[in-house]
């Protein structure tokens, strides 16, 4: 088993709910093997600032139930320079930090695998609601921030039945249109626009006449925000309110949802997922493992290589580089190339299913 003096935790980027239960999960963890356990508050920033708090059993009690994170966050564009990452792990050795678990998306991870390759072993945890990171199925946030949608998606279809009205709601996602998908699906919305298929804006607009003719009064359409600008640069979703008014003449509002889903009482989902990956974290780091993100695959906690997730998500991306798969075996690059492409024909099979039932 390794040794470890002390191991630091940070949240970095965009925070999601359930982040503080991994916190709490990696703490106890910790302990429980007599490691002492540093918070290092405000992600790579809170590092190089050394803002850094004790952590015990009793400091992570009750943050299970809390949204957001109690380790505050923040982007760090200078951690992205070698000269800073050093100055990090210099840091690190000064409060006699051995190893790190940094929770967050893969901006994070890139972070945490530039602490490894300069002699801090580190971890990372995906937590970022957008669930867009290719190596892993599920990351902690995504379901807090969708249940969050639904209730208000549900009561906007409310007011829209009593006033006969359509409303399309922007959610967030960044460039990723899963939080769109789902819960256009749970809502029963008449139109889904996700930047990974291309929409149909004609035949969308045509499905809420045809709704509106047949007598459905509440019509809901959900937009993603990673949806590209129109030609003339003006933001997708209100730019399809105008026309869904304009060739139909149903009154349509509007409305985005923006940051209230980032916030809220993690979920059980997310807090049982936040749990199990802080556990394995740590489990990880005694095993002697580094420079792993702790994935949720088929059904399973699953360690995966840093740069192997990372490469993967650029290629699910069409981001690669041109030598980016150099270092990858041809069964791995197979693999990698299945991977990405039952993720697109899973994210058709749903999007189709949800257009054939939705009126
Ligand atoms: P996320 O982790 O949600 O993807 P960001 O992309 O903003 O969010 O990344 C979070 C932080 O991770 C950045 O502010 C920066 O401190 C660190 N980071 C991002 N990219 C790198 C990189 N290439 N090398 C080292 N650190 C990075
Ligand atoms: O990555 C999480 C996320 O909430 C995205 O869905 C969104 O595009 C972005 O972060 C918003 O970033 P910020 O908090 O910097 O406004």
């Amino acid at each position: 088993m390794a040794k470890f003096r002390k191991i630091g935790i940070l949240t970095s980027g965009g925070d999601a709910p359930g982040m503080n239960a991994a916190v709490r999960a990696v703490a106890r963890k910790a302990l429980q093997n007599g490691i002492k356990v540093i918070g290092i508050r405000g992600g790579y920033e809170g590092l190089l600032n050394e803002d850094m708090i004790d952590l015990n059993t009793h400091k992570v009690s009750q943050i299970i139930t809390k949204g957001g994170t109690v380790l505050y966050s923040s982007r760090c564009p200078r951690f992205i320079e070698r000269e800073w990452q050093e100055r990090g792990v210099e840091i690190c050795h000064d409060h006699e930090i051995d190893a790190i678990v940094a929770i967050g998306g893969d901006g994070t991870f890139r972070g945490a695998t530039a602490l490894t390759n300069l002699g801090i072993p580190s971890i990372g945890i995906p937590g970022t609601i957008d669930n867009d990171i290719t190596a892993t199925e599920y990351t902690i946030g995504f379901d807090t921030a969708m249940n969050t949608v639904l209730s208000m998606v549900d009561a906007l279809r409310e007011t829209c039945e009593s006033h006969n009205r359509c409303n399309v709601i922007e959610v967030m996602g960044r460039d990723c249109g899963m939080i769109a998908l789902y819960t256009g699906m749970a809502t029963g919305a008449l139109a889904i626009a996700i930047p990974e298929i291309p929409f149909d804006e004609k035949y969308g607009i045509e499905k809420l006449a045809s709704a509106r003719k047949q007598g459905k009064r509440g019509l809901i359409a959900v937009t993603s925000e990673g949806m590209k600008p129109t030609a003339d640069g003006e933001n997708f979703s209100e730019h399809f309110v105008k026309e869904i008014e304009k060739t139909t003449g149903i009154e349509t509002r509007f409305a985005r949802c923006g940051h209230i889903i980032r916030g809220g009482a993690p979920t059980i989902r997310d807090r049982v997922m936040a749990t199990e990956m802080g556990y394995r974290a740590v489990t990880e780091l005694l095993d002697g493992k580094s420079n792993e993100v702790i994935c949720y695959v088929g059904g399973r906690i699953k360690p995966v290589d840093i740069n192997y997730a990372l490469i993967l998500d650029r290629m699910y991306k069409n981001k690669l580089a041109e030598h980016d798969l150099d270092s990858f075996t041809d069964e791995q690059i197979a693999s990698m190339r299945e991977i990405c492409s039952d993720k697109s024909a899973n994210i058709r099979r749903l999007y189709q299913m949800a257009m054939d039932i939705s009126f």
